[in-house]
């Protein structure tokens, strides 16, 4: 007799979480978030979490093999920028090695610090110093190089600078980081549990690349995976969305805002409009791979909406109720991709913030009594 087809296997984020176990970090890192979010809400900050970079999956125990997603974390250390620039904290969780805020501008691939640096040697010494032909046991403290930086660099460096040390200063920028899947889902849970506090006045801006499908831990080899055996078959699981429990559960009046990378522009609008039914959250980002450094889409159920009417009123209530957006709104920015050089840098960061900013205090506003 045939065996019935089975069911691709799949996680329930609940499932996910009593079965996977959380990286050995993570009550540190929750605990420094709680101590940040304490700080900030002393002081009437609005916080925004900042994902960026991609996820791994681990093919063994003893990793030597993974699968990795793209991106570089170039949208999620820029948008942190900006944040920080227009007065948020920023809890910046990101995947080790990749890009963060300020140190982005002097990236060792494309932009190496090195090079802007200049060595004045030290003069040489004078003839009738006494060292060495005397006897003297203390010898001179050795000259200390001047170290310099090029000229048409410095007024960009000092630019950057200044805004770092300023954060610094005032506290407004927590780093977290991860290099999993699972590392990745398991802090960004424990990460919005915390800000839930925050109501209103959180927002979650999604920028990383999450791994679409894992191996979970009871199926991983200890050892690394011999080969000789002729190809691989590796069945993978599907990673839960988390986006779901996030808007109902973890965090019910955060503001969300979703990225959907796609390599076909056209499928950026449906995408996110499905990823918004799904979800119920407030704005999904679409960009397309060869264009994303100068045109995005922003797309929102429209105001008047049933949907949007419902979430203002009942937050903790999603389409899981049967109640989905009736209309939407695109809105798309976009930057001049090739400016005549005459033109003062322009990131195309600074004007999605600068439109999520407004919203989010529209959010805000509409959930005050
Ligand atoms: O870093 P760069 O090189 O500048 O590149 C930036 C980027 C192109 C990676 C970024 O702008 C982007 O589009 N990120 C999202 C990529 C994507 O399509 O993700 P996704 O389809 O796997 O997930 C959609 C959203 O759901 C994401 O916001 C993700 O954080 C979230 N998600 C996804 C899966 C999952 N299990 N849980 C999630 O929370």
């Amino acid at each position: 007799m045939d065996e019935p087809p089975t069911e691709p296997p799949t996680f329930s984020a609940e499932s996910y979480f009593a079965t996977q176990p959380p990286p050995s970090t993570l009550d540190t890192d929750v605990h420094g978030v709680r101590e940040f979010l304490a700080r900030q809400r002393k002081q009437g900050r609005k916080v925004v979490l900042v994902t960026s970079g991609g996820t791994t999956v681990p093919l063994e125990l003893n990793v030597v093999r993974f699968l990795d997603n793209f991106s570089a974390g170039t949208r999620g250390a820029t948008s942190a920028e900006y944040f920080l620039k227009a007065g948020y904290a920023v809890i910046f969780m990101h995947r080790q090695f990749s890009l963060q805020p300020f140190s982005r501008h002097y990236s060792h691939s494309t932009n190496p610090f090195l090079d802007f640096l200049e060595i004045d040697s030290p003069p040489p010494p004078t003839s009738d110093a006494p060292y060495p032909y005397t006897h003297d046991p203390a010898p001179p403290a050795p000259l200390q190089p001047q170290i310099t930086v090029t000229p048409t660099e410095r007024i960009a460096l000092a630019s950057v600078l200044r805004a770092y040390k300023a954060v610094h200063e005032h506290g407004t920028l927590h780093t977290l980081t991860f290099v999993t899947v699972n590392d990745y889902l398991w802090l960004l849970r424990a990460v919005s549990q915390e800000m839930s506090v925050l109501k209103r006045n959180a927002m979650y801006y999604l920028a990383a690349a999450v791994s679409d499908f894992f191996l979970p831990r009871q199926k991983m080899s200890e050892h690394k995976i011999q080969s000789g055996k002729g190809s691989l078959h590796i069945e993978m699981d599907q990673v839960p969305k988390v986006l779901k429990p996030m808007v109902a559960e973890w965090t019910r009046d955060g503001y969300i805002v979703s990225f959907k990378l796609e390599t076909d522009q056209t499928l950026l609008i449906p995408k996110a409009r499905q990823a918004l039914e799904r979800y119920g959250h407030q704005v999904v980002i679409g960009n397309d791979l060869h264009h994303r450094k100068h045109r995005v889409v922003l797309v929102s159920p429209a105001p008047g909406s049933s949907f949007a009417k419902h979430r203002a009123g009942k937050p903790n209530n999603t389409h899981a109720d049967g109640i989905i957006p009736t209309d939407y709104i695109e809105s798309w920015i976009e930057i001049d991709p090739s400016p005549p050089p005459s033109a003062p840098p322009k990131e195309i960061e600074e004007d999605i913030i600068d439109e999520l900013l407004k919203r989010h205090q529209a959010w805000v506003d509409s959930g005050a009594e």
